[in-house]
């Protein structure tokens, strides 16, 4: 199902959409979702951060807590679907708090480029159009069919062909899904759209034919994270193919310069260790996007291998690296157990 009826878990008694935001003048994507949520069976709420938690200051309880009375809300009746577009890496931690507060309810995080990345609002009201066109039901489906065929054989073997070879995921690990209608007490980073694996029975080559995204992970590692983004663009000109042993980088190879400065600005250890394979379906992340850490060049359709940070962004950010880094290449083939899955060009 399209838009955003088909992301939102409604039909639950007495829905509401609590749309967080924590930039100025963001009445216009709100209204943007007032407009598409119409005359659908949920009453909307916004909470504006913008307010809180600046100039380093931490966000408290006081900024972001619903008033139940306020909204005409009873919390042990309402099912809370929270959609936080976030740009300040304070404010993680109030919707954190705000999740715990939900007994039934589930929450969409719409990552937007942190302040220190250059965030602005034209980049609020891209992801939202996004998340407003993306397909669901259709995710629904190709992770259906994905997880069927994983279940075809234990241990399972994920083949996927980039243009030097072959990167083997094999083992009994499961893969997560992050795609679809939203269930009850689900957490979820958005656009999303794909089936991820996180462990390191990897194995083979993988070649980054499309660009990047590097997402920090605190405002101190942003300069790193800028310096990688201006290099997003040239990989479809110099694609770096990764050689991966046991889940961790042997080598960046590539015919121009593009291999050898990612290796040297990922020289420290903690970007050896692939954190994440991810299959992304969104066809709603039509195409990549270099300018800007556009957080939908994750789901745009084919394969991206993670390094760094955390694969999971709901627990703390891992100590030794503090940018996560997708490298995506859009042309792909996939077999799952031997069964196609995904065939890009
Ligand atoms: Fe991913």
């Amino acid at each position: 199902m399209v838009g955003i009826e088909g992301l939102l878990n409604l039909g639950q008694p007495l829905h509401t959409t609590v749309v967080v935001t924590d930039f100025d003048d963001s009445d216009r994507v709100v209204a943007t979702f007032r407009r598409a949520l119409g005359r659908m069976p949920t009453k909307l709420v916004h909470l504006d951060l913008s307010g809180a938690g600046k100039d380093g200051g931490e966000t408290k309880a006081g900024d972001w807590a619903i008033d139940p009375a306020a909204h005409g809300l009873n919390q042990d009746k309402v099912y809370l679907s929270v959609l936080a577009l976030l740009c300040r890496h304070g404010s993680l931690k109030a919707v954190r708090q705000l999740q715990e507060t939900i007994p039934r309810g589930d929450c969409a995080r719409l990552e937007l480029p942190s302040v220190e990345m250059g965030f602005e609002l034209s980049h609020a009201m891209k992801m939202a159009d996004v998340i407003l066109s993306a397909d669901y039901g259709v995710q629904d489906l190709a992770s259906d069919t994905f997880f069927e065929r994983l279940a075809l054989n234990a241990p399972y073997r994920v083949e996927i062909s980039t243009p030097n070879g072959m990167l083997l995921v094999s083992g009994s690990r499961p893969w997560f899904q992050l795609a679809g209608r939203l269930v009850d007490g689900e957490s979820r980073i958005l656009p999303g759209g794909e089936v991820a694996y996180t462990g390191s029975d990897i194995e083979g080559v993988f070649t980054v034919t499309g660009g990047l995204l590097a997402t920090p992970e605190a405002p101190e590692a942003a300069p790193l994270a800028r310096a990688l983004t201006r290099l997003s663009r040239r990989f479809e000109h110099d694609p770096v193919t990764m050689t991966i042993a046991d889940g961790q980088v042997m080598a960046f190879e590539s015919k121009g310069p593009l291999a050898g400065t990612l290796d040297m600005l990922l020289r420290g250890a903690g970007y050896r260790q692939v954190t994440e394979v991810g299959i992304s379906f969104n066809t709603a992340c039509r195409t990549l996007i270099h300018d800007w850490p556009a957080s939908s060049n994750e789901g745009c359709p084919g394969v991206h291998l993670g390094l760094g940070g955390d694969p999971d962004p709901e627990q703390e950010p891992a100590k030794e690296s503090l940018v996560h880094i997708d490298l995506i290449s859009p042309t792909v083939l996939v077999l799952v157990n031997g069964k196609p899955f995904m065939k890009l060009a």
